[in-house]
């Protein structure tokens, strides 16, 4: 489609048209496109302004309640702005003719699409690749699965999802990267490079979409979609900030969250999406509700009817209606009712056709569609072996005592026990779309691979749920007559994400019993856990020699839980998120307060628990190795800085095991005295470091007057003067530490 058409069309049409006087507050850099988007909103009417905000879930997948499909022949008339959960070349192909050849002005369609960690090829979950600490791998994924998603037809991911989120009771911390705002805030800055990639005209990325906009990892009780209920200082010093680092590395869109925030829809959140998001942190971007956000607030109890949750919502700064076609049936009414502004509804219309500029869609509509590519591309041999390097890296040791791992390849029998053993769909995790258990290698078949010369019986001995002990003993002879036990066990794909929160983060009853008998065999053992969440291992802990976390890894997950529990790779994760020892110490986080009464498990008055210590089974941070590490002492360049300076921090790491290994070393500061409560200790950087066997490396980190600010009692972010205890270790639980002042 060349722009020509669109200019020949404006003479005809221009006295048909209102024209808001607004022109967008865009800059120098995007006049042209500030001058095509103008010209070509001035030959549109009201209907087909309105209809740019409208987006609908095409009939191929449903990620929501309802699903009200039956608008898509609006399409045809110029009234549907883009369709999400469409797929395929040639299926966008003939939606995109349909609309191109067909509406007044032909306006192309943008087509989205949950491209969460993965495409047709499946990564690990988000929860599962920030545990490998690897922003390389993160930004390695995201590219892949845009490549691979663009390849087929699609525009714009729904993606990255950055909530942070200390519940694990919330199911959709399996889609986000934990409980840290500094290591959140990394992660979806690689997510946006990866997804979007230098140029968004390149057909091979695809645009972002920061989500959920905003602290929806952060509901009462846990529990999907409830109330999100705390201070202006909670929300800017811990959840904020990763939404503001996916707009600063350039993410084109944002998504509204469905709950409300202290009361406050954040579908109609003005001060969050115009207050905050444009006019603060200067987003220039498209902003779209999530699945029938406007049509929910009637039961948030915010709105009278829909017509005025169309008219907050627009006002308050929504671009793009998702699913709800609230925009569409009742803005024309709004606005003649001066509920609602011309400048609103050219807003909103603007912001999304300049993703369609952006995405070279008026230059040519079918420029993504190639099935010829599409061919070259899916399923491409260089997505699995990215997916196998990133699955590798995201796995945490959790507990490896007398070295039962790794397991050597010449073990004479190896018992793989447990419903995972065998499963493929499993792997995928939750979100993974257009993601088939076709492409997974399950760990039984990796394990033949792995230990060729092995013996491997494999028994699932019960399903994941449910009270089936039939095929218990069947299990229990397998172990019998294995020299090591490796049980396979966990959540199923649909166990976490959306709508699957929990008040229970134990294994199955059903798997705890299998355990129970596996573990009176009294051989070694091994525990593969696959989850979406943080679970609740304190018995697990007891009868297990070592136990994996490996989460849903995706397509490649049995080749790299085989190469890690063989030893081929030495894992190297770390928990971005606190494991719990029981559901009871939930919300349980690394940067907590000191309180006034801090933990003294020895002295009654203080804030702890009767029936457990405070900190979790297995803290934030933390990961092991097959080898070790030590460090040295901190040395520091200088011992206090002003505002303008900046101090070094350098550590000697040594590899004291006989394995070569990769090390997270992570460095915390906390602000010993400051105008508000500070947490003891907060990640203020990171660097993976690879150390041979034996060997000592040095790792040094800038300390800048910008890792101390906070939003101290007045609100102003900013540092304070005095002094800072810094910690530098394997873990957020490291006392190596000294002290530096800023003057
Ligand atoms: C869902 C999710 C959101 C997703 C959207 C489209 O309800 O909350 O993350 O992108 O709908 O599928």
């Amino acid at each position: 489609m060349k722009l020509d058409k669109y200019i020949k069309t404006a003479c005809l049409l221009l006295p048909f048209c209102v024209v808001s006087c607004d022109t967008n507050k865009g800059n120098d850099k995007d006049a042209e496109m500030n001058k095509f988007v103008s010209d070509l909103m001035s030959k549109m009417t009201l209907e087909e302004k309105i209809g740019q905000s409208t987006l609908i879930s095409s009939w191929w997948d449903v990620t929501g309640p309802v699903s009200n499909n039956d608008y898509a022949h609006k399409a045809k008339d110029g009234h549907v702005g883009g369709f999400f959960n469409a797929l395929t070349c040639d299926f966008l192909y003939r939606l995109q003719k349909e609309v191109v050849e067909n509406s007044r002005l032909g306006i192309p369609l943008m087509f989205g699409y949950d491209v969460i960690h993965g495409y047709k090829t499946t990564f690990p979950t988000p929860l599962a690749m920030s545990s490998s600490w690897d922003m390389e791998m993160v930004e390695l994924a995201a590219r892949s699965m845009a490549e691979e998603a663009a390849a087929d037809g699609l525009h714009w991911a729904f993606a990255p999802m950055v909530d942070i989120a200390r519940d694990p009771r919330w199911g959709r911390v399996a889609e986000g990267a934990g409980e840290d705002t500094f290591l959140g805030s990394e992660i979806a800055r690689a997510q946006v490079r990866g997804i979007q990639g230098e140029n968004f005209a390149d057909t091979a990325t695809l645009i972002a979409c920061v989500k959920h906009f905003a602290a929806y990892g952060a509901p009462v009780g846990g529990r999907d979609y409830n109330s999100v209920d705390m201070s202006e200082r909670q929300l800017r010093e811990f959840y904020l900030p990763p939404y503001k680092a996916a707009v600063d590395e350039g993410c084109q869109t944002v998504m509204c969250a469905f709950n409300d925030i202290n009361g406050v829809p954040a579908t109609t959140n003005k001060w969050l999406m115009t207050d905050v998001l444009r006019d603060e942190w200067g987003f220039d971007g498209m902003i779209v509700t999530d699945y029938t956000g406007i049509f929910e607030l009637t039961n948030h109890k915010t709105v009278r009817d829909s017509a005025d949750a169309g008219a907050q919502a627009i006002r308050a700064g929504v671009d793009m209606d998702m699913q709800s076609a609230i925009f569409m049936n009742y803005s024309k009414e709004n606005y003649e009712k001066g509920l609602i502004s011309m400048e609103d509804i050219d807003r909103a219309c603007r912001n999304v056709l300049n993703m369609k500029y952006k995405l070279g869609l008026f230059e040519d509509p079918y420029r993504y569609c190639d099935t010829m590519r599409a061919k070259r591309v899916l399923k491409h041999p260089k997505f699995f072996k990215a997916s196998h390097e990133v699955a590798k890296r995201s796995i945490v040791l959790l507990k490896n005592d007398n070295e039962v791992l790794p397991i050597s390849k010449n073990t004479k029998t190896i018992a793989l026990i447990g419903p995972m053993a065998t499963n493929k769909r499993n792997h995928l995790g939750t979100w993974h779309t257009a993601g088939r258990e076709e492409t997974v290698t399950p760990i039984y078949e990796a394990f033949l691979k792995e230990f060729p010369d092995s013996r491997i019986i494999v028994e699932d001995g019960c399903w994941y749920e449910g009270d089936d002990r039939s095929k218990f003993a069947k299990a229990v002879a397998a172990v019998r007559q294995a020299d090591v036990v490796v049980m396979c066990m966990g959540e199923q794909e649909f166990e976490s994400g959306e709508a699957a929160s929990k008040t229970d983060i134990r294994l199955a009853k059903i798997q705890r019993d299998l355990i129970d008998e596996v573990a009176k065999v009294n051989k070694p053992m091994v525990l593969l856990l696959h989850n979406g969440r943080p679970m609740v291992l304190t018995d697990e802990e007891k009868k297990f020699d070592a136990i994996l976390e490996v989460w849903h890894l995706g397509s490649m997950a049995g080749p790299a839980i085989a190469d890690v529990v063989s030893g081929d790779h030495n894992p190297s994760g770390k928990l971005t998120m606190s494991f719990p020892r029981s559901v009871g110490q939930i919300p349980v986080y690394y940067n907590y307060l000191n309180t006034g009464r801090p933990e003294n498990v020895n002295v009654r008055f203080t804030s702890r628990y009767l029936d457990s210590p405070n900190s979790p089974l297995y803290p934030f941070g933390y990961g092991l190795s097959y080898t070790s590490f030590s460090y040295s002492n901190i040395e520091l360049d200088k011992d206090s800085m002003t505002k303008d300076g900046v101090i070094k921090a350098t550590v000697k790491v040594t590899n004291t095991g006989k394995r070569d290994g990769d090390e997270v070393v992570q460095m915390y500061i906390g602000d010993q005295v400051a105008s508000v409560s500070r947490p003891l200790k907060e990640l203020k950087g990171f660097k993976k470091v690879n150390i041979p066997a034996g060997k000592t490396v040095d790792v040094t980190f800038e300390i800048t007057d910008e890792l101390l600010k906070f939003y101290n009692a007045d609100m102003v972010r900013d540092s304070e003067p005095g002094d800072f205890d810094l910690y530098i270790g394997g873990s957020s639980q490291t006392g190596n530490k000294t002290v530096f002042t800023l003057k």
